[in-house]
């Protein structure tokens, strides 16, 4: 999560993804309209525009598992069906994460890129990986997820009582930035007041320069050093501690495996936290409120049923697969569904066509709040990478819509839901919503 796709420095063209140079080819809206190959699912205007989803239908129809060539890329698989999907992420031997989790330049090739490369845990194979997760992973275990319960419920229903009633106002601004930036905050136990920094650093570290976020690459450089510098800052104020805090600043200072990391190893663990607790929940937090509007049916059953929400929690995280892919490189060379896979090939578990694969989910493309196995879904991957941060994710989402029902009949969705230009992060933006009391 701590990198994205490509970058658009004029400087970098020889690297750069057509679809974030000055003058992209035209978007393609209708994937039936041009031979398959011209199919080319990276592209993050076909995201912002909401029209990816024809595209995967072709591609799990008629080739499930599809090459492009990207000049400075090289070679990849865009892999759409959930067993194929399962297959690469449950076999780290043969697929690889050091080399990146997002489409790019290979490693070694452009030391441009791979300066603004960061070493965290989600890029790394075994043994480092696991040492690496197990140092952090008590922060989101049971115990501290209890003790969290009940600060996320107090800020829950502080932000939802402060919403401007008889007012149309931004949802993702309101309730889903500020909430999951609060939780943020707690997670590092941050200095509540410069919270939205970590919305900043989090926005920077996913967004190609170019694309509305930061202008150059040296900007998004010169940002993300200053969060290390002031990460550095509470590092050292908290090595001092005698009794270690529970916060993730306080486990990476002394965590046996974590104590020794280099700056850019520190700085890339911290973003993959900010980025993994960030952006995937709060376009999870916005999706509900449109899911529920879009299908009003549901919406009725959720009202009249409120014990419905722990099923309606992993149904939203499907519906909206936050992260539409994850990236594998071969390690060798392989075979799937008779396509041969060379090793150094990169290859993209697109989770969010697996989510709507019909021989694997009943009516893939239903809002149901009641799906048997609501589980049963890719958006948190799977294998040794699968989300560190699952069960505090739904344990948000469950918390926002229980205190949601108790104060609002209906969040009514007033205009145009607004997306981002990605297909890293699927996010919407913008969320114009009115609030309904009971
Ligand atoms: C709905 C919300 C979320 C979604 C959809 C999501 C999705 C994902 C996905 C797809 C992966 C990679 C899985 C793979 O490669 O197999 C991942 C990894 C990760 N996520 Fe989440 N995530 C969410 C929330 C969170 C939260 C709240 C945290 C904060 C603690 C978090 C922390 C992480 C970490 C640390 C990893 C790396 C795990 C590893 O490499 O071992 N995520 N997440």
């Amino acid at each position: 999560m701590s990198e994205q796709a490509t970058e658009v420095e004029p400087t970098q063209e020889k690297m750069m993804s057509p679809f974030l140079s000055r003058n992209p080819p035209p978007v393609i809206e209708d994937p039936y309209s041009v031979p398959i190959e011209d199919i080319n699912v990276i592209d993050g205007r076909l995201f912002q525009q909401d029209i990816h989803w024809d595209h995967f239908k072709r591609l799990r129809e008629e080739d499930p598992v599809h090459f492009n060539e990207l000049p400075g890329i090289g070679r990849y698989w865009s892999l759409t069906k959930f067993e194929d999907i399962m297959f690469v992420d449950t076999n780290h031997e043969l697929f690889s994460s050091a080399s990146g989790i997002a489409l790019g330049p290979k490693i070694g090739t452009d030391p441009d890129a791979d300066e603004l490369r960061f070493s965290n845990f989600i890029a790394m194979d075994q043994p480092k990986h696991d040492l690496q997760r197990s140092t952090v992973s008590g922060v989101v275990a049971p115990p501290n997820l209890a003790k969290m319960e009940v600060i996320i419920r107090e800020r829950v229903c502080k932000i939802l009582d402060s919403l401007p009633v008889g007012e149309t106002f931004n949802w993702v601004d309101l309730v889903s930035i500020e909430l999951t930036t609060q939780m943020l905050a707690t997670l590092f136990d941050f200095p509540f007041e410069d919270r939205r920094m970590l919305t900043r650093w989090s926005d920077v570290a996913t967004a190609p320069p170019g694309t509305g976020i930061v202008d150059t690459a040296e900007q998004r450089q010169k940002e993300l050093l200053e969060c290390l510098e002031y990460f550095t800052r509470l590092w050292n104020e908290r090595a001092t501690q005698e009794v270690p805090g529970t916060d993730l600043v306080s486990m990476l200072v002394h965590g046996e495996n974590t104590k020794d990391m280099k700056p850019y190893e520190f700085l890339g663990n911290l973003i993959l936290l900010i980025v993994g607790g960030n952006d995937t929940t709060r376009n999870s937090i916005s999706a509900g409120v449109l899911a529920l509007n879009q299908n009003p049916g549901e919406y009725d059953k959720l009202r009249a049923n409120p014990s419905l929400i722990p099923n309606m929690v992993p149904e939203i995280i499907r519906w909206q697969t936050p992260l539409p892919y994850m990236r594998r490189t071969a390690n060798q060379d392989v075979e799937i569904r008779g396509k041969q896979i060379k090793a150094g090939d990169q290859l993209l578990m697109w989770y969010v066509s697996g989510n709507r694969d019909e021989e694997a989910i009943d009516r893939p493309n239903d809002f149901i709040i009641d799906r048997p196995k609501a589980r049963h879904h890719l958006s948190f991957g799977f294998g040794i990478h699968r989300c560190m941060g699952n069960r505090l994710a739904e344990m948000q989402l469950r918390i926002v819509w229980e205190e949601i029902l108790k104060r609002f009949s209906k969040v009514e969705v007033v205009g145009e839901p607004q997306r981002l230009r990605s297909s890293f992060v699927r996010g919407i933006t913008d969320l114009p919503v009115r609030v309904h009391p009971l």
